[in-house]
C-alpha cells in the first residue's frame, strides 16, 4: 500500500479523473430492467461465428438458436466473472500506484467496475443462471492481482483484460437484438474506453523512464500475460461441451470441424478474441515500447502477428480517444 502526496503531475489524468466523475451512470435507474426479455434471443445466431460450422448447420433453425442461447449465457457469465476481477483489481491499483491523481482515477475505475458487475449479474440472472466461472480464467486474474509491481498489474489489468473486454464488447454490441443488452453495452463500452485511455496515459510516462532492462522485463510480463488470457479461451471451450451435447452434437466432431476450419485458414471468422489480441492488444503494447524485438519474435512463436492498423484499431482508438483525451 503506497502513501502519497497531494499534488498533482499529470494534467490529462487530472482531466480523465473530472471526466470519470462526471460520466458515473446508474444502471438501476437509467436502464429500463421493465423492457421484456426473451431469454432465448438476447444476441443473434450470427453473434457466435462457431455456429457457422457445417456440422451446426445441419441443426435445425430451433436447435441453433437453443445453442445460440446457451452460449450467449456462458458469454454474459464470462463478462460478469471478468468484471468482478476488474473490481477487485481496480480497487488494489487505488493501493498501489503510486501518483496522486491515478489514485483518485483508480477509485472511479472501482466503482465503475462495482456499476458493471451489478448490471451483468442482474440481466444474466434475468436471461437464466449464471455459469460459473472457469478456473482457467480465475487463475488468469488472480494472477494479475497477485502481480510483482504496480506497473505489471496495470499492463495485465488496462491493456489485456481491459482491450480484449473493449474489442468482446464491441463486438457483440453490433449483434445485439436486445435493446436492454444494447444500452447496457453501450454503458459499459464507454467506461471500458476510458479505462483502457487511463492505462496507456499513466503507462506510457512509466514505460518510458524505464531503463532499457527493466522494459524487456515487462515487455516479458506483457507476453506472458497475453498468452496466459489466450489460453483460458481454451477452458471457455470446454465449458461449451456440454451445450454441444445437450444439442445432440458430439464436441469431438466440433472439434474436428473446427480444426478443418483452421487448416482452411478461415479460423479468423471464428474468433473475435483473437482479433482482439492482434488488432488492439499487440498495438497498444506497441505504441507503449513494450513490443520489442525478442517479444514479437516470442508472440510470433506463438503465432501472434500484429496488425498496426486495421479497422478494428481504428474503430476502437476512436472510442479511447472520445473517451479519455
Ligand atoms: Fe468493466
Ligand atoms: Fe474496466
Amino acid at each position: 500500500m503506497q502513501w502519497t502526496g497531494y499534488e498533482p503531475t499529470d494534467p490529462k489524468l487530472v482531466a480523465l479523473y473530472g471526466k470519470a466523475k462526471v460520466l458515473q451512470w446508474d444502471g438501476a435507474h437509467e436502464l429500463d430492467w421493465d423492457l421484456p426479455i426473451d431469454p432465448s434471443t438476447p444476441l443473434h445466431v450470427e453473434a457466435f461465428p462457431i455456429l457457422e460450422l457445417p456440422i451446426f448447420q445441419r441443426l435445425t433453425t430451433a436447435k441453433r438458436e437453443e445453442l445460440a442461447a446457451r452460449f450467449t449465457q456462458i458469454a454474459l457469465s464470462r463478462f460478469l466473472h471478468g468484471e468482478q476481477g476488474a473490481l477487485l483489481i481496480a480497487s488494489s491499483l487505488v493501493g498501489l500506484c503510486p501518483d496522486y491523481e491515478a489514485k483518485l482515477y483508480a477509485a472511479t475505475q472501482t466503482v465503475d467496475e462495482a456499476r458493471h458487475v451489478e448490471v451483468f449479474a442482474r440481466y444474466t440472472q434475468r436471461c437464466g443462471t449464471i455459469v460459473p466461472i472457469d478456473p482457467s480464467f480465475r487463475a488468469f486474474l488472480d494472477t494479475i492481482t497477485g502481480a510483482d509491481s504496480w506497473i505489471a498489474m496495470l499492463i495485465g489489468m488496462q491493456i489485456v483484460v481491459e482491450g480484449a473486454a473493449l474489442s468482446s464488447f464491441h463486438a457483440y454490441r453490433a449483434r445485439v437484438r436486445d435493446p436492454l443488452l444494447g444500452k447496457l453495452l453501450d454503458g459499459v463500452l464507454r467506461d471500458e474506453a476510458r479505462h483502457v485511455g487511463f492505462g496507456t496515459l499513466y503507462l506510457r510516462r512509466h514505460v518510458a523512464e524505464l531503463h532499457a532492462d527493466d522494459r524487456e522485463q515487462l515487455a516479458d510480463e506483457a507476453f506472458e500475460a497475453v498468452i496466459a488470457f489466450d489460453r483460458t479461451r481454451a477452458e471457455t471451450l470446454r465449458t461449451s461441451q456440454a451445450a454441444f451435447e445437450a444439442a445432440g452434437v458430439a464436441p469431438a466432431e466440433v472439434m474436428r470441424d473446427a480444426a478443418r476450419w483452421l487448416a482452411d485458414g478461415k479460423q479468423r471468422r471464428a474468433d473475435w478474441t483473437r482479433d482482439g489480441i492482434t488488432d488492439f492488444i499487440l498495438p497498444t503494447l506497441s505504441r507503449l515500447g513494450l513490443l520489442t524485438k525478442r517479444a514479437e519474435q516470442r508472440f510470433a512463436q506463438a503465432r501472434f502477428t500484429p496488425t498496426l492498423s486495421s479497422p478494428l484499431m481504428t474503430q476502437l482508438d476512436a472510442l479511447v480517444h472520445s473517451e479519455s483525451l
